[in-house]
């Protein structure tokens, strides 16, 4: 589901972005390239890094 309309940014890539390290939406956004422009989104974006940061994707051991 696309959540920044201005840079055409989805759940999945906010939720990415988290699990890589960044700590707010603000940070996601700049880890790939981009920055806040109406901001209509920051809101949404800021709740689902937070949704990440406090249920972490189990890491796969076999992976690793
Ligand atoms: S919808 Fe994300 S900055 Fe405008």
């Amino acid at each position: 589901m696309i959540i920044c309309s201005c840079n055409v940014i989805r759940d999945c890539d906010i939720r990415a972005a988290a699990a890589r390290g960044c700590t707010d939406a603000r940070s996601a956004y700049a880890s790939m390239g981009c920055e806040f422009e109406c901001g209509g989104c920051q809101e949404l974006a800021d709740d689902i890094v937070e949704q990440v940061l406090s249920n972490p994707p189990e890491i796969d051991q076999r992976a690793a």
